[in-house]
């Protein structure tokens, strides 16, 4: 692509930390659509290694973990002609504009962040809301490292992620939205600063669907999410998968015709509908609604479709994941072109807040 067309293409822009190994969470929610927006649009996409950082893992796991998760991209179907893919902590001129973005950001805001408060609370250990959390953190000596600074300001660098690229769509999913919302945020905020129209107001990219997407876990309760240990990663193999989904989180059966799905079998409706067949789909709903379903064979079924999208994904990692040359020259191409946007943005910030050459 050359540089004129790639400027006529609206931007898109997304990440995902390098915690550990992507789950279905993660796919449906971002990657799969990292995959569908490549074609159309001019696609950067990053490992937010600095973003992992916050929340203090340990130096050899995160660098093995980025690792992972770019073997992974690619095996999911993202391709490094056609997207810009790059590791966050590769582009220093995201670290300075996330000091700069920070003059305009208040600590109240962040401090009423969702994402902020449940870290604060397991952190610290407590249940309550922001008013103790508040009390804890300030009052508290020995809470210094555990609820640090960059927890708290993680939205800036997600904002600057997403404004040092000036993006149109962020592709992600419903528990970043607040994230999405505060970029916007920000982005006005710096614009009326300085009397400017400089950053635009990015928005979520969901393909004509009613909202973002949130993928519930295996356990019955909410979200699929690393922490929450009820994950199908794309990564597991044949027998842990069947195990896991087999494992899942159902109820004694419906009672009576027609009855609303409890949460737990609604979550297994919702995991089916991202993988299977809609005739599939409606025949278990259709079992449900008339008290015939066996949740064994339901549960069989969603395994072996799950199966369907995960071991060609995982065939791929396998493949890709210790060539070390390939992964290298990637990133460092991707570096390159990510740095050529995000210096320009930089240089024109800087103009803009009146850091000036003498
Ligand atoms: P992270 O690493 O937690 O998750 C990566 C992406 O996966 C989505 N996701 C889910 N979607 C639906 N259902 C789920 N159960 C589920 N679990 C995870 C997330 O919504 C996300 O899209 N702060 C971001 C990373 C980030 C970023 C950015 C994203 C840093 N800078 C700039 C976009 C733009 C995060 O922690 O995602």
């Amino acid at each position: 692509m050359n540089q004129e067309s790639e400027n006529k293409k609206k931007v898109v822009v997304s990440g995902i930390r390098s915690t550990g190994n992507l789950h279905l969470g993660n796919y449906f929610g971002a990657l799969n659509k990292f995959v569908k927006l490549q074609d159309e649009y001019d696609c950067r996409y990053f490992i937010a290694d600095l973003h992992a950082l916050t929340t203090n893992p340990d130096p050899t796991q995160l660098h093995a973990s980025v690792k992972d998760i770019l073997a992974e991209y690619v095996a999911a179907g993202l391709d490094p002609e056609k997207n810009i893919i790059y590791v966050q902590s590769d582009i220093p001129e995201i670290s300075e504009l996330y000091l700069l973005m920070n003059m305009h950001v208040g600590i109240g805001e962040l401090m009423r962040t969702a994402s902020f408060k449940d870290k604060a609370r397991k952190a610290l250990g407590i249940t309550s809301d922001s008013e103790e959390i508040e009390k804890e953190i300030i009052g508290n000596q020995t809470n210094n490292q555990r609820v640090n600074a960059g927890l708290l300001t993680y939205p800036t660098l997600m904002a600057v992620d997403i404004l040092i690229h000036h993006a149109d769509f962020v592709p992600v999913g419903k528990d970043q939205e607040q994230h999405l919302e505060l970029t916007r945020r920000f982005a006005r905020r710096f614009n009326s600063f300085y009397k400017t129209d400089y950053f635009g107001e990015p928005v979520n990219f969901n393909f004509g669907t009613a909202g973002a997407l949130k993928v519930p876990g295996l356990d019955g309760s909410g979200k699929m999410g690393k922490s929450e240990g009820n994950c199908i990663y794309l990564i597991d193999d044949e027998k842990t998968l069947r195990k896991k989904v087999m494992r899942a989180v159902t109820d004694e059966g419906p009672k009576e015709p027609n009855q609303t799905p409890t949460q737990p079998v609604e979550n297994l409706f919702t995991l089916m509908e991202l993988v299977s067949e809609p005739e599939v789909v409606k025949h278990y709903r259709d079992s449900y609604a008339d008290c015939s379903i066996r949740y064994g064979d339901m549960k069989k079924q969603l395994a072996e479709d799950m199966l369907k999208v995960t071991l060609p994904i995982r065939q791929r990692i396998l493949d890709i994941k210790d060539n070390d040359e390939y992964l290298s020259k990637m990133v460092k191409n991707g570096a390159e072109r990510a740095r050529e946007h995000a210096s320009k943005t930089l240089r024109e910030v800087r103009e803009i807040m009146g850091i000036r050459k003498i």
